[in-house]
């Protein structure tokens, strides 16, 4: 890389064979999550000379933007938030190949239109390109652009070929089960499963695809895995931040949505699955369906197997934070959870009485997702923990998910001294210290997926209903109620009462990671 003109993306020199000739289309080309995340991503992609030489991508919105300020707006974004600092000579060619089509999401004549120009851009490379429909609107036009991608016929081309139209869909996959149903129907109607990529950024993290590594590549985890050594799961997926702008999505969403259904109960099937028959996609999502299936309807009202509350005003980060109601957009009497937690119980041979907690919320004391699996405690007849007024501590295996990802396993350990006494001690493994910190964002990995058309870390059409299988009778419980049974907790602290009150009826404590 020490003489960016020789780069090999500017040659058209691919080293990923498996990337077609493609051109990419992002509906809600001016959006947040564009500029964020697709087009660093993207261009990271062309950085590392894995995108395929005859590339092009569309944007497509509804307000109009001519192409050469599109292209000015996109190399903005990849200056601003790229991992790494743009090689202008690849960021040049990138541009180049970029171009806007103008249109309404509901307009027949604007799909037809990029669909002429897609063909357009075939017919100047000379060959047969597949196109990636990247939906990245506001779920509102998810069915409307879907249905046009089918009357246009983009839905359909090279159909027969691998060359097939693959359709990528963002979040939120639905916002309970009738809906997630609905919109897998409208997919059906005009395209097949195996072209659609749904997106759970969380499957893209370099941690969580180690998961299934570190499950399955070693051979001590495996006889271990179950209801006969494991006391319980904890997977936490805590934020600092507040809603902060976003109160408007977060209102109609809540943390159930927009944490729990799709990026926790993800970690949990992976963590939860059982081995695939292969790392073919079809055989790994059908086992995560297995155990989402598995799981048990969620006892409601009081005492039963969840927690939902907002934060109020508290300290974090060294100053004082306004509480959820008075965060702009809010409503003032909103029922809206910005934290929720859950018991989950899994009926199957491997994890019969193996209580899953899960929790997630924002304005905890700081950021930090992990799996915590904590294993029975060891016979205490030989030996007692420091101050033998206690049992010896248990075996716990943390798989740090962010930040500072890594692998951190609790043992007993001796004391030094003349006496025996023991004490928990910590084995940790840690990404950066052996790999660097340098690696690749979660939209990296899924989108080169979806260019080469490997759907294992997607989420299927029957992964998303039954995840919203499980949450839809709590948001309707909790929409029912209101504010009755609501909870708070101070922001910067680890969350409500009621969420430690759901532990302990099974005699555990959540961990403070
Ligand atoms: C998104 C949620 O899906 O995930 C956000 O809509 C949340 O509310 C974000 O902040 C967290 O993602 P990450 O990758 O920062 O943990």
């Amino acid at each position: 890389m020490s003489d960016p003109v020789r780069h090999p993306f500017l040659q058209g020199l691919s080293k990923h064979r498996g990337t077609p000739p493609t051109v990419v289309v992002i509906f809600g080309a001016s959006g947040d999550l564009t500029a964020r995340k697709l087009l660093p991503a993207i261009y990271n992609l062309a950085h590392d000379n894995l995108l395929p030489a005859d590339f092009h991508l569309v944007g497509f919105g509804r307000t109009p933007v001519p192409n050469a300020e599109f292209r000015t707006l996109a190399a903005k974004a990849v200056r601003d938030f790229s991992r790494r600092a743009p090689l202008d000579a690849v960021l040049d060619r990138l541009s180049e190949r970029l171009t806007y089509v103008a249109g309404a999401y509901d307009e027949p004549d604007a799909f037809d239109r990029l669909a002429a120009h897609i063909a357009e851009i075939e017919k100047q490379l000379g060959n047969q390109v597949q196109t990636l429909c990247y939906i990245s609107t506001p779920p509102s036009v998810f069915a409307p652009v879907l249905h046009h991608l089918g009357s246009s016929g983009l839905a359909t081309r090279h159909l027969d070929g691998p060359l097939h139209t693959k359709v990528v869909i963002e979040k939120p996959f639905g916002h309970d089960l009738d809906s997630a149903r609905a919109l897998n129907a409208a997919i059906r109607s005009v395209c097949a499963e195996h072209q659609v990529y749904r997106i759970d950024h969380y499957l893209g993290k370099e941690t969580v695809q180690d998961l299934l590594v570190q499950r399955f590549a070693n051979a001590i985890f495996e006889p271990l895995w179950n209801r006969n050594y494991i006391d319980h799961v904890q997977l936490t997926v805590a934020e600092e931040l507040g809603v902060g702008s976003r109160g408007g999505y977060y209102e109609q969403a809540g943390c159930l949505r927009d944490m729990i259904q799709n990026h926790t109960m993800q970690l949990l099937a992976l963590t939860a699955m059982e081995p695939p028959v292969s790392l073919d996609a079809e055989a790994v999502r059908d086992e995560k369906v297995k155990v989402l299936q598995s799981i048990q309807p969620l006892h409601l009202g009081p005492d039963g197997d969840t927690a939902r509350a907002q934060y109020s005003t508290g300290m974090t980060g060294g100053k004082m934070v306004s509480g959820y109601l008075e965060e702009p957009g809010i409503a003032p009497d909103s029922a809206t959870e910005t934290y929720a937690a859950l018991r989950l119980s899994i009926n199957n041979w491997r994890w019969q009485g193996v209580p899953f907690y899960l929790r997630s919320g924002k304005r905890l004391p700081h950021r930090v997702s992990e799996i915590a699996i904590q294993f029975k405690r060891p016979p205490g007849t030989l030996f007692a923990a420091a101050g033998e007024r206690f049992p010896l501590a248990p075996n716990t295996l943390a798989f740090r998910i962010q930040p500072d990802e890594g692998l951190g396993l609790v043992l007993s350990g001796k004391v030094p001294g003349l006496e025996t006494r023991t004490q928990p001690v910590q084995m940790n493994f840690r990404y950066a210290a052996t790999f660097g910190s340098n690696t690749p964002e979660a939209y990296e990995r899924l989108v080169l997926d979806a260019l080469t058309g490997d759907g294992t870390l997607f989420i299927r059409g029957d992964e998303a209903e039954a995840s919203w299988r499980l949450c839809t009778p709590v948001l309707d419980a909790w929409r029912a109620q209101g504010r009755e049974g609501m909870d708070t907790y101070a922001a910067g602290s680890w969350g409500p009462a009621a969420a430690d009150a759901l532990l302990a009826r099974s005699g555990h404590l959540w961990r403070q990671p």
